[in-house]
């Protein structure tokens, strides 16, 4: 049977998810994002000639939150290479994206880059020698660089409610540095994670940002050689399995793709050696992930037989 024609495929999953009534709940932890709309809903699709096939509400800036550990997690290999697993585990936790429970038992050693304090141990890494503001503007410059694209920025109003609120990522960050785990001052860590978790894109920027790690590490697109094949194996296989903190076997399972989801609603998946995917959509199930969004990539490898397994 021929494959259906992505853009009709994209524009039935925009209709359907404009359409749904059950929309999950928006995060209300970090204020400013209880103030979103959950009437929204992107999906981007960047393929290997860089075109990108697009539904819905593309062209809105929403906030990665947690899609942008998978950028923190690309710098800080090319910074400290394989030595950052001495800080930082590779296996699925099973708990919540903010549990501190296995962190006692393990001696401070975070289960895996994506949980919160494995992000944040990651960030300390980028951090080293550095100026917060200098960190940050690498961040900030790396995903402008891969997007291709000078409108991604940080919401700082979305920062600053987090910083406001962020207890439970306070506590994280000082049981690791009790453990020796994280080696900057704690204030200064957090200070640059907050940040980079309110870089704010839009989903056509996003799709086009992941487009390298569809592609062994090179943006086909641009020709930009970003990381070597492995490591963008890598960090696929790590989104597989930990992507979607204690829902990463229900995505595996529904949608069969590397991915990794933010409380902004935004996720963004990896078709290897086809495409790069952001969908968005603000409402969260609940583990925290977005819950139309989910749905939306489950149609999309379905109907285009684009699951990995
Ligand atoms: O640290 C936090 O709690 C947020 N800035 C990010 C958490 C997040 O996106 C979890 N993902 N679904």
């Amino acid at each position: 049977m021929p494959s259906p024609d992505l853009s009709d495929v994209v524009a039935e999953i925009a209709a359907e998810m404009a359409a749904r009534p059950d929309r999950g709940q928006v995060a209300t932890y970090i204020p400013e994002l209880g103030r979103i709309d959950p009437n929204q809903f992107a999906i981007a699709v960047a393929l290997r000639d860089g075109s990108v096939v697009c539904g819905g509400d593309c062209g809105t800036y929403f906030s990665i939150q947690s899609v942008s550990k998978v950028f923190t997690l690309t710098l800080a290999l090319g910074l400290a290479g394989d030595r950052l697993w001495n800080r930082v585990g590779r296996e699925p936790s099973g708990s919540r994206f903010n549990s501190i429970v296995q962190l006692e038992q393990e001696r401070g050693i975070p289960r895996n880059p994506f949980i919160n304090a494995g992000a944040i141990a990651v960030t300390d890494m980028i951090l080293s020698g550095h100026q917060p503001r200098e960190a940050l503007g690498e961040i900030l410059r790396l995903l402008q660089f891969l997007a291709d694209d000078d409108g991604v920025h940080i919401d700082r109003a979305v920062a600053a409610s987090e910083e406001r609120t962020g207890f439970n990522n306070r506590a994280l960050a000082n049981f690791m540095k009790g453990f020796g785990v994280i080696e900057n001052t704690v204030e200064y860590v957090l200070g640059v994670y907050f940040h980079h978790c309110a870089i704010a894109m839009t989903a056509r920027q996003l799709a086009a940002a992941g487009s390298f790690l569809a592609h062994q590490g090179k943006n086909p697109a641009t020709g930009h050689s970003v990381i070597t094949a492995e490591r963008a194996r890598r960090i696929n296989a790590i989104m597989l399995t930990c992507g979607h903190y204690d829902g990463s076997g229900e995505f595996a399972y529904r949608v069969g793709l590397p991915g990794k989801s933010g409380v902004g609603g935004g996720i963004l998946a990896v078709v290897p050696g086809k495409a790069s995917v952001a969908v968005w959509s603000p409402g969260l199930d609940a583990w925290g992930n977005s819950h139309l969004g989910r749905i939306a990539l489950e149609m999309l490898t379905t109907r285009m037989g684009w699951s990995i397994f």
